[in-house]
């Protein structure tokens, strides 16, 4: 046997008790094996440190034709349409996707990282929920595009995103020319890009008109609950103690929706006494009564931006859009302005 890291597929197959055919199966991660057999395999190219001869791999075998996805809420109409956007863009060039939902947590994240590199994946597109993407947890180097969120330490960073600036700018302004003089912003603890951007597009919105900016009005919650419980009470909250305003922006629709129910459950008409602008533009802005103004995210294209940027990575041809694309959003008025 051979002693030093540098085994082959042959003696892969030896040590693992089954055919060099079979190794190569779960290398490339396609045809029949059992879970077992798979995880026989990959611990021993992990012990051996086995590397994939990328000139005879290049030449013997394809790559994966596998994708992750990394998502922080599939529950989210916001994050599952852009998941289904991607996942038939893949499909239609002949990769397979999984999708790893995180639930926000971060370790859960790193976990799934971890995994989708022992899987072999050709690349990932991750909408984190964290303020960096953890990839000290690949040992390959494979590429891979953000959506939504910029890795905060990664200035070397492939993301798309949509201009939350302008959005939070054109939701505050939208209420302002509505008359509104106490607008109040409910959005997220967790320092993410969008959710900075989003209020400096709220606070330099209020600098343009001259409103005060009130910090009894910049409501960050903690993101632990659902997006709708979470802006219900903490409008219920602050209605109980007094606190006045006339306007509110709410980071997305579901925290709209949270809000426009609070006003329901207290008679507080809307538009009448209070207006609402959400983010996002997904259904649950359009069904509600009043409908609920909103800044749209153009998730298609959000989703097929960052899967072209990654299949030309992945087949190695030259990116010539720059690192950082900005996807335009729209103001959509409905009923609670
Ligand atoms: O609704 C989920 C929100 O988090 C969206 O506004 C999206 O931009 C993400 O950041």
């Amino acid at each position: 046997m051979n002693n030093n890291k540098n085994i082959s597929m042959k003696e892969i197959a030896e040590l693992s008790g089954v055919s060099v055919a079979t190794v190569s199966r779960v290398i490339n991660n396609n045809g029949r094996f059992s879970e077992d057999t798979r995880k026989k395999v990959m611990d021993i190219i992990k012990e051996y440190d086995y590397t994939i001869n990328m000139a005879a791999k290049s030449l013997r075998v394809s790559t994966s034709k596998t994708i992750g996805i990394i998502v922080p809420d599939i529950n989210n109409e916001f994050f599952s349409e852009i998941v289904l956007e991607i996942e038939k863009f893949f499909f239609t060039n002949g990769y397979s996707v999984f999708i790893c939902n995180t639930s926000q947590d971060d370790m859960k994240e790193r976990e799934y990282f971890r995994s989708l590199d022992s899987k072999l994946v050709d690349g990932i597109i991750c909408i984190s929920g964290r303020e960096d993407i953890p990839v000290d947890s690949i040992k390959r180097k494979i590429p891979i595009v953000c959506i939504d969120r910029k890795p905060k330490y990664d200035s070397s960073a492939i993301y798309v995103e949509s201009d939350h600036y302008l959005g939070g700018f054109m939701a505050t302004e939208e209420l302002i020319k509505k008359g509104c003089k106490h607008i109040l912003i409910l959005t997220k603890s967790k320092s993410l890009s969008v959710n900075k951007q989003r209020l400096d597009g709220y606070t330099d919105a209020l600098k343009k008109h001259n409103h005060p900016i009130d910090d009894k009005l910049i409501v960050k919650l903690s993101g632990n609950r659902s997006n709708f419980e979470e802006s219900r009470d903490a409008i219920n909250y602050l209605l109980k103690k007094g606190i006045a305003f006339d306007g509110i922006f709410a980071s997305n629709d579901w925290r709209a929706y949270g809000a426009l129910v609070a006003l329901n459950q207290n008679q507080i008409p809307v538009p009448e006494k209070v207006k609402i602008v959400g983010f996002d533009g997904i259904s649950v802005s359009k069904y509600c009564y009043p409908a609920i103004t909103t800044i749209y995210q153009d998730k298609k294209n959000l989703a097929l931006e960052a899967a072209d940027l990654l299949l030309s990575l992945i087949e190695g041809k030259n990116i010539n859009s720059s690192q950082h694309i900005v996807i335009p959003v729209s103001l959509i008025e409905r009923g609670t302005t």
